[in-house]
């Protein structure tokens, strides 16, 4: 075969590669494409190749042989090794037998039974370059998908378990204190001589504040009719009251926001408040609403015992997902530092709508 002859045998393959890979979306698949392409027109009879994905650590191996898959012909643990080092230094090798061609840091061929030119080789990791980042974009898209999907599903679980406990409260306290006030009340009408009304008006007034506390978690009226700050200190005039931790609030935000946007950051500072009562066995607390031109923003800070965040697993953080997930719906973005002994903040900001 002459020189022409082998350089438009390579052009032709390099087609037919950009071609069939073109519209791979997965990066396995996009590997194994490639594998067959170049069994398939004659260039190698072996391949293997190694995929290594963001967030996993393990890297993926595809191969063929001849047209058997490498599962088959078993996967070679040293190959593997090879390839990884290979991978970091990013430069064409040739370990025994084997071409091992890195792609960036997203992937090694490996190769053999046949040769091939290095501007062949150039240009086929210049294509499979290409159709990796797409498909691992895609991938990771997808990745995120299924993330949101999960956590939603979390999210309405969480949901029908906040309304399972508020029906609970309702009938526990309210209804049984509201029976115990009509039982008291028939035994005053019968025997208005024993009547304890002194009892029955403190039964009530418990009962009131019950009622209170229940309507105040659900939505406080005052978010809707005299906006965020007066319910932020609504809310924390409660806690401070129930759990007798002192929590400075400081608000300077020049006009009433967007109803959705005090819907927002009253959940968030709910949820952060409710973890400080919770979890964090705090003293002390704040809460600080400012605005600039562009954001408004809110910080709850405790001086509490504080966690790690990394270590707590995903089922064990779905008030914190949540909280991100509703600020991130309204293109804001929601940051948590805490380290143990050192507190905890919860910072949020939202864009400003004009
Ligand atoms: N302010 C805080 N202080 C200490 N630990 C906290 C604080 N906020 C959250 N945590 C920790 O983070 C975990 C996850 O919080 P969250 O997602 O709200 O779930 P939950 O409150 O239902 O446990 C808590 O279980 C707790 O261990
Ligand atoms: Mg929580």
């Amino acid at each position: 075969m002459t020189d022409a002859d082998l350089r438009l045998r390579e052009l032709e393959t390099l087609h037919e590669l950009a071609h069939t890979i073109a519209n791979s979306l997965e990066p396995r698949e996009t590997l194994e494409q490639t594998l067959k392409v170049l069994i398939d027109t004659g260039w190698f009879s072996c391949g293997e190749a190694f995929l290594k994905l963001e967030g996993m650590l393990e890297t993926v191996a595809v191969g063929l042989c001849g047209y058997q898959n490498i599962e088959a012909c078993q996967v070679r643990p040293k190959l593997l090794r090879d390839a990884e080092r290979v991978m970091t230094g990013n430069k064409l090798t040739q370990v025994n037998h084997w071409q091992l061609i890195p792609v960036d840091n997203m992937a090694v061929i490996a190769l053999s039974g046949g040769n091939a030119s290095s501007p062949f080789f150039e240009a086929l990791i210049d294509i499979i370059r290409a159709a990796l980042k797409r498909a691992r974009l895609h991938w990771r898209l997808s990745e995120k998908e299924i993330q949101r999907s999960k956590l939603l599903q979390a999210l309405l679980r969480a949901q029908e378990e906040e309304r399972g406990r508020i029906s609970r409260d309702l009938h526990d306290q309210v209804g049984q204190a509201l029976t115990g006030i009509l039982l008291g009340l028939d035994a005053a009408i019968n025997h208005p001589e024993d009547a304890n009304l002194a009892q029955l008006k403190e039964l009530a007034s418990i009962t009131l504040g019950d009622v209170r506390r229940i309507a105040l978690d659900l939505r406080p009226s005052v978010l809707d009719a005299l906006g965020l700050e007066a319910a932020l200190k609504r809310y924390t005039r409660e806690i401070t009251e129930r759990y007798n931790i002192q929590i400075e609030i400081l608000v300077s935000v020049p006009k009433r926001l967007n109803p959705d946007e005090e819907t927002v950051l009253y959940r968030v500072a709910q949820e952060a408040l409710t973890n400080i009562v919770r979890h964090a066995k705090a003293k002390q607390a704040s809460i600080v609403l400012t605005t600039t031109s562009k954001w408004v923003q809110l910080v709850i800070e405790d001086n509490g015992i504080g966690f790690k965040l990394e270590e707590l697993l995903a089922a064990e953080r779905i008030g914190l997902t949540g909280m991100r997930e509703r600020v991130e719906l309204f293109n804001g973005n929601l940051s948590i530092e805490s380290s143990p002994g050192k507190g905890t903040s919860v910072h949020a900001r939202l864009p400003l709508r004009t």
